[in-house]
């Protein structure tokens, strides 16, 4: 990517750090681990996420997640990129310039992995959208927890039963998600660390953990 495009550190004096990857690989508890860690470090941490981190970003995440009917992809996609303006605006460009931590549970490459893959909008377009709302904000360092996805399905499941069609539609869906997730970190890899999500808790976190040190000590 362009250098220059990018809002870096030394202009916003914080760290921003995002978390992705499918539903099911462990984000939140390594979100909460990184978090304490930090915490206990004296550094101010401000532990936020997508959709829906903001007031208003909560409606928006309602109307995108429990709101009965299809949206058309084009609105879903503008509605995430609104929660996601909003949320960066309000929340997180305050907290960066105040020299804060910033962990977000997702960010704009959710978008390009799930609007983009999943739904059949060009990639390109849902970043562009996704830059003009964050003002060209990227995270300093983008953690991908990476499983496939009929693992990370399986760990979600309630029964051992034999899969039915929608949920195999889920796995093929949720497939193409993580790669195109695996396409952004390998195009980018100076902003992506990709931890392998079959790992313990515990070396997942230390992984986490080094890559947050050497960026805080630039
Ligand atoms: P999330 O609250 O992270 O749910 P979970 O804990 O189940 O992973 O995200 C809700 C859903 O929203 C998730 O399936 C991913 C989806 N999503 C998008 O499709 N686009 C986006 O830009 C974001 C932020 C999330």
């Amino acid at each position: 990517s362009d250098p220059k495009e990018q809002v870096s550190m030394s202009v916003h004096g914080g760290l921003f750090i995002s978390v992705e990857g499918i539903d099911g690989v462990g984000k939140s508890t390594q979100i909460s681990a990184l978090v304490e860690h930090l915490t206990a470090a004296g550094r101010e941490v401000v532990h936020t996420f997508e959709p829906g981190g903001t007031e208003l970003g909560q409606e928006i995440r309602h109307l995108l997640l429990h709101r009965k009917g299809d949206v058309a992809p084009r609105a879903e996609a503008l509605l995430y990129a609104a929660d996601r303006a909003h949320h960066v605006a309000t929340k997180i460009r305050p907290a960066l310039e105040r020299g804060a931590v910033v962990v977000t549970d997702r960010y704009l490459d959710s978008s390009v992995a799930y609007q983009g893959a999943g739904r059949a909008l060009d990639s390109a377009e849902v970043r562009a959208l996704s830059m003009f709302a964050v003002e060209n904000l990227l995270p300093d360092l983008t953690v991908l927890l990476d499983l496939p996805a009929e693992q990370a399905l399986a760990r979600r499941a309630k029964t051992g039963q034999e899969p039915d069609r929608l949920e195999r539609e889920k796995v093929e869906f949720f497939e193409a998600v993580r790669q195109a997730y695996l396409e952004m970190a390998a195009r980018e890899p100076e902003r992506w660390l990709v931890i392998d999500a079959s790992a313990s808790i515990e070396v997942m976190q230390e992984q986490i953990r080094d890559r947050v040190k050497q960026l805080l000590a630039r």
